[in-house]
């Protein structure tokens, strides 16, 4: 594979190989070294989670990374962002990992780099997430295996997510037997590509196996789009009296970063449930694994 772009270029097959391999590194702390490549972050968008994790993941692999600071770049010189990665290219850098508001914009450049680059999706607007979902399934296999059997929720902003859009390509990939989808009307999606969708959290936790809260992207709320705050969280916030409409034993998950006391209340971010900072963990094994797969393919 030359890229990484979604979920949808992968197989159920490629998927679990990437989440078995994941594991691999977790388990055996011994990695192979891959010296010969130079990866760049390039976020046009703000990450914590995701750009580090790529830097350690690189690292990890004896794979040097250069993270472009793009306020300070030529880029503000009215450089185009095809003429950056030439020019990186020029100096020895074949990975890319990008991240950038606009939809498509990883699939884009994908099509104008030298062979023998690597373009890896590290967020593209409210379209897609692939590594998240990834180590998302990762963190689920771990502790509940029999993903046919599973009832998910996911809580929150449907509409605007790239968590949630790539969350539902890898659920429909592996069949999982329940997903859905709890929203605000304001939050439903025209057309769900998998799951049940509902205004009910009462419904969409009972008997679920896993929820996943997804961040209030209040940087997105328009003026047309605003919710009451206040409203949300009385009607969606995850706290410890709606989660015990899901089963005892339920992962709570969260992409990051979190609204502490608006979509999710700390002691259920902080509670023996959380599987949150474990998702940030699997995360660097799983982008290991995806560096890999890109150059050894
Ligand atoms: N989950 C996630 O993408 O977090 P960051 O924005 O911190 O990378």
């Amino acid at each position: 594979m030359k890229h990484f772009l979604e979920i949808s270029q992968i197989s159920q097959g490629l998927a679990r190989s990437l989440i078995d391999r994941a594991l691999f590194f977790k388990r055996n702390r011994r990695y192979p070294v891959y010296k010969d490549n130079t990866l760049a972050n390039l976020f046009y968008e703000n990450s914590t989670r995701t750009r580090v994790s790529f830097e350690i993941a690189a690292h990890n692999l004896g794979i040097n990374t250069i993270n472009l600071d793009l306020n300070s770049s030529s880029e503000k010189k009215g450089e185009a962002v095809e003429d950056t990665i030439h020019t990186l290219t020029a100096m020895g850098i074949n990975i890319f990992v990008v991240r950038h508001n606009r939809n498509g914009f990883s699939q884009a450049i994908a099509g104008s780099v030298d062979e023998g680059c690597h373009i890896i999706n590290a967020g593209d607007g409210t379209h897609s997430h692939p590594s998240q979902a990834l180590l998302d399934l990762m963190t689920i296999i771990e502790h509940k295996p029999n993903l046919q059997d599973l009832k998910i929720a996911i809580v929150g902003d449907i509409l605007h997510s790239r968590v949630a859009n790539s969350l539902q390509s890898i659920a429909a990939l592996f069949g999982i037997k329940d997903l859905v989808l709890i929203a605000p009307e304001e939050w439903h999606p025209s057309s769900a590509q998998f799951g049940q969708v509902t205004t009910s959290l009462q419904e969409g936790l009972h008997n679920a196996d896993v929820v996943v809260g997804l961040r209030v992207q209040q940087e997105r709320l328009t003026a047309n789009t605003q919710l009451n705050l206040v409203s949300y969280q009385q009607k969606f916030g995850l706290t410890a009296q709606t989660l015990a409409y899901a089963k005892p034993d339920v992962m709570i998950m969260h992409p990051g970063p979190i609204n502490r006391g608006l979509e999710i209340d700390s002691d259920v971010a902080d509670g023996s449930n959380s599987f949150i900072l474990r998702q940030v963990e699997n995360g660097v094994y799983m982008r290991m694994a995806i560096i890999e797969l890109l150059i050894t393919s």
